[in-house]
């Protein structure tokens, strides 16, 4: 197994020492990392000692060590999961073959593009959060941001490993953009649409790290599949800090729907706006908001790019091992949905060309097993409401639907009439502005906002409590 070398300027286990050229390459890119992290990294954070886990090895069990540590000085570095001996492709054109070690000639500009797309993602939420510190619940909820805005930046490190160690002098050039462009800029935007709105309150990063950091997972466990098994080992490692994130997720909507859930209880009413809570109705605008823009990450539904992909060997589906079919999908179809006159129907599409709509059902299931768990919250609190994901029609802009207009439960109807509902399928201006209101800074020990259940338990055995963060 190969252990973590925190002696070195850069953490890694990839045995950095022995190439110096890659070593030197990197080292040059670090400082602009590190500036990047000062301007576009959590704001006023600088002086913070934050109890942070750091990876110690890449093994399942006991990978992470966990410490107080000032911000600034997180060993940010490139860490993989350990090589499978004898590992093969498993899919596509390739399929039986050694997996590469190095990149294929004929397949190099398909691959940077799709370490470039998923790379631009990482640094893109931290600047997407980089505010929300300045008005956090709780100190406990202050850490888990701070925790998972370090392993973004870790994750951007593991993109640019890849562009430095395997694609020259364009990877190189690649590295260096991933720090120019920024998220919501005007001249040099984030790669994906969903990663250039700013997350400017604590609902919207609990539904952004349930819903877009649970994309984040699929698209990795995609990649983790890769007959480029550096992709594969780098993935799979990543993935690992993954869970983490959707779990602050998970339970971060669940929190909020669980107070809320309370207060509607209390008071006999969804309207619980009066009593500083944020109404479920308004929860269910956030979940269509995020939802249905996270749907657009997965791209068209019939796709020769993700086809192309698959065939090659560069991205496989979700969990490919695990269906049972030939894994070359030649003569395989699959349903995609179209509208037919006044309704959504199901089509048959070649299956090899339904890649993205598989891996958005599956991302779709996975959010559902969330949804039902939180309607169980607030089914225990006694208050009535149901919290529902939007059909995959509505507000989308990439795709099959993309200029089309549908209600939330997918019946199409016009450009008028949506925009007359807009305001009670997705948040208004009001909405967002009430959110915000209620966005007020707690920092004392153990204390949450009202808006906010308090977690169930602390983090890595520490009590809800504990002083996760020491402002100075
Ligand atoms: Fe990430
Ligand atoms: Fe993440």
């Amino acid at each position: 197994m190969s252990s973590i070398d925190y002696s070195e300027k850069i953490p890694n286990n990839v045995n950095l020492s022995d190439d110096r050229r890659l070593q030197r390459a990197l080292e040059k890119w670090q400082p602009a990392f590190l500036n990047w992290w000062g301007d576009m990294g959590p704001e006023a954070s600088s002086d913070h000692e934050v109890y942070l886990r750091t990876a110690v090895d890449v093994s399942p069990k006991g990978w992470a060590q966990f410490d107080m540590v000032r911000m600034p000085e997180y060993r940010w570095g490139i860490f993989l999961a350990d090589r499978e001996v004898d590992r093969k492709i498993n899919f596509g054109i390739h399929k039986g073959e050694d997996v590469w070690q190095e990149v294929p000639g004929e397949y190099r500009s398909e691959l940077r593009r799709l370490i470039v797309t998923q790379g631009d993602t990482e640094p893109a939420s931290v600047e997407q959060q980089r505010l929300l510190g300045l008005s956090c619940p709780s100190l406990y909820d202050l850490r888990s941001l701070f925790q998972i805005n370090v392993e973004e930046g870790r994750h951007l490190w593991a993109m640019v490993y890849l562009l430095h160690a395997y694609f020259g002098r364009d990877g190189r050039e690649e590295a260096e953009e991933m720090l120019v462009r920024h998220s919501g800029d005007e001249d040099k935007p984030r790669i994906l649409e969903a990663f250039n709105v700013p997350t400017e309150d604590w609902l919207s990063f609990f539904m952004f790290t349930f819903f877009q950091d649970r994309d984040g997972k699929f698209q990795l466990s995609s990649l983790a599949e890769s007959g480029f098994d550096p992709l594969s080992r780098t993935s799979r490692f990543m993935l690992t800090e993954e869970a983490h994130h959707m779990f602050v997720g998970e339970t971060g909507v669940g929190r909020v729907v669980e107070r809320s859930a309370q207060l509607s209880k209390q008071h006999d009413t969804l309207d619980i706006a009066p009593y500083g809570g944020i109404p479920l109705p308004m929860i269910q605008k956030w979940m269509n908001f995020h939802f249905s823009i996270c749907l657009d990450l997965f791209g068209q539904e019939t796709s020769t790019n993700a086809a192309n992909f698959y065939s090659m060997g560069l991205k496989g589906r979700y969990l490919e091992t695990k269906i049972d079919d030939d894994h070359a999908l030649g003569n395989d179809m699959f349903h995609v949905p179209e509208l037919r006159g006044d309704n959504v129907v199901m089509a048959e599409a070649p299956a090899l060309t339904a890649i993205n709509e598989r891996l958005r059902n599956d991302y779709r299931e996975d959010c559902q097993r969330g949804v039902d768990r939180w309607n169980k919250i607030i089914a225990k609190a006694g208050a009535d409401y149901t919290l529902t994901l939007p059909h995959n029609a509505f507000h989308r802009n990439i795709g099959t639907f993309q200029g089309m207009h549908f209600t939330p439960q997918g019946k199409p109807i016009s450009k008028e009439e949506f925009d007359a509902n807009r305001a009670n399928w997705m948040p208004s201006e009001a909405d967002r502005e009430f959110v915000k209101s209620l966005m007020v800074r707690v920092t004392e020990r153990g204390k949450m906002a009202n808006w906010v259940a308090p977690p169930s338990r602390g983090v890595h055995g520490q009590d809800v409590d504990y002083e996760y963060v020491k402002l100075h």
